[in-house]
């Protein structure tokens, strides 16, 4: 045993006087902080001004019963170790301290080694404790409820939501566009669950080829492929009793997807090469910026897997649709981001904020957060100015979503808008290299529909004729 940086204290509580000596020179003597205290009232005045790391007590005290201290100690933060000492070998007692919450129980006379090992193991504990509030406290404010910001309807919708599936073991199927904080929102739903103390791992699903992910989700045996030196564990076991985030499972390889379905389905496992299914106990989030009912139109996501997942599906709103979480973010980003680079706390001018509720943020709150950290970064004074900001937010249309001014002189709306849709299908005839069904399909009509305009905005040389076309219903709906 030996003292170490950190001087941990103790306190020893005991009436008798050579008992204290004794001790107080043994563990002074290895480096310990010792106080003592000779009654329970004294002892009792330490612990209300003082922080111990090790309590060691006397069972019988002349004014009590050491088992109440130790009783007052675990109810108030049960933080120390507590050592119950005894000249009297009572199994009766003994019993009674360690379903108190006692370390340890020792009787007098003690062997000095024996008493110098149970302290070190009774300090490590304490350690461990302190370790583990301290990484729980640190997640938990990470990636707690309170981090997650937005006042927004929807937003709120969506904490009540999350606080209510947090509770059940139900799979969570997270949709939105990228950056709007499905992976934040996993993290929240595992730490306010049961299973918080367990291990929250995510995996990419489309990051991977079919065989690679399938050795990272159910492991592999050594020996099963090429490569395979040494028998991995596969995430569905180390997340065992925790939560599984599967991630872009949109992306995610069709035969791929008939092997999840079974696992989800038989809640076990079978290790690549391995001849038993091992039963498995994780929680199941799924993360999609894709639109999965599209995909299954498409024959890219199975059915059965999408019904399987979507207990209980939350859509998060992508930045646009709540601008009125923009100010709030903002501030949330700039306390972050000014804390993490010790600096003072800058303010928004409010030529900045109009244009920050004005953008269209095609990359959601991912792209506000690094729009704010950048800002921070270059500002020098201390308002955020439109210097600060990138010009795609200042002036920057969306290739998703363009405003609209109505220009003083007044507009003709429908030349106006035969001209966006001439922009629209030559972009879309563009980007599917001419084939019009594609085409059609990129802009959500009908390859008749589609032909009839092309011809009409003279996009193409279509030969089919206009009174051909003319007679179909679908034109004549789609003219009126
Ligand atoms: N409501 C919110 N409050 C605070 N921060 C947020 C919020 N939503 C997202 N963020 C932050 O934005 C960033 C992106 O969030 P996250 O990674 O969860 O998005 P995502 O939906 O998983 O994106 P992708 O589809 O690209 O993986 C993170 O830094 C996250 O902390
Ligand atoms: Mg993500």
């Amino acid at each position: 045993m030996s003292a170490d940086e950190t001087t941990r204290s103790i306190l020893i509580v005991d009436d008798e006087a050579s008992m204290i000596e004794f001790l107080q020179l043994l563990l002074q003597d290895e480096g310990f902080l010792v106080t003592a205290a000779s009654s329970m009232t004294e002892a009792r005045a330490q612990l209300k001004d003082n922080t111990f790391d090790l309590v060691l007590c006397d069972i019988m005290m002349p004014d009590g019963n050491g088992l109440d201290l130790l009783k007052e100690i675990k109810a108030a933060d049960g933080r120390a170790s507590v050592i119950m000492m005894t000249a009297y070998t009572s199994t009766k007692s003994a019993i009674e301290a360690m379903r108190l919450g006692a370390y340890q129980y020792v009787s007098k006379p003690f062997d000095v080694e024996e008493l110098k090992v149970v302290v070190q193991k009774a300090l490590e504990k304490t350690e461990l404790v302190d370790e583990n509030v301290y990484l729980r406290r640190e997640l938990e404010q990470k990636y707690g409820f309170s981090n997650i910001i937005g006042r927004s309807r929807r937003m709120q919708e969506i904490f009540e939501l999350i606080q209510r599936v947090a509770v059940t073991n139900s799979t969570v199927l997270l949709e939105g566009e990228s950056g709007t904080g499905k992976e934040l929102i996993a993290r929240a739903i595992h730490y306010a669950s049961p299973r918080s103390n367990r291990r929250f791992l995510s995996v990419n699903c489309g990051a991977m080829p079919e065989t690679l992910l399938e050795s990272e989700l159910f492991g592999h045996e050594r020996g099963a492929f090429t490569g395979a030196v040494r028998d991995k564990k596969g995430l569905f076991r180390e997340a065992s009793g925790g939560t599984l985030l599967l991630d872009e499972i949109g992306e995610m390889d069709p035969s791929m997807q008939v092997k999840l379905l079974r696992a989800l389905q038989e809640k076990k496992v079978r290790r690549i090469g391995g001849h038993k299914e091992e039963p498995v106990d994780v929680r199941i989030i799924a993360a999609t910026n894709q639109n999965l009912q599209e995909q299954i139109q498409l024959g890219t996501f199975r059915e059965d897997l999408y019904y399987r997942i979507n207990v209980i599906p939350i859509r998060l709103p992508a930045l646009r649709e709540r601008l009125e979480d923009i100010p709030i973010l903002v501030d949330h980003f700039i306390k972050k981001y000014s804390n993490e680079m010790g600096i003072e706390p800058k303010r928004v001018s409010v030529d900045v904020m109009r244009q920050l509720e004005a953008y269209p943020w095609p990359g959601n709150v991912r792209e506000l957060e690094n729009v704010i950290e950048r800002a921070l970064a270059l500002c020098s004074s201390d308002v955020l100015t439109t210097d600060d900001v990138p010009t795609q937010v200042l002036y920057g249309k969306s290739d998703r979503v363009t405003s609209i001014d109505l220009p003083a002189e007044g507009l003709d709306l429908e030349e106006y808008l035969e001209s966006i849709r001439r922009q629209l299908m030559r972009e879309a005839l563009d980007r599917s290299r001419g084939v019009q069904t594609q085409a059609a399909e990129l802009l959500g009509i009908s390859f008749r529909s589609f032909r009839y305009y092309a011809k009409k905005l003279g996009l193409t040389g279509d030969s089919q004729s206009e009174s051909e076309v003319g007679e179909d219903l679908e034109v004549r709906a789609a003219q009126s």
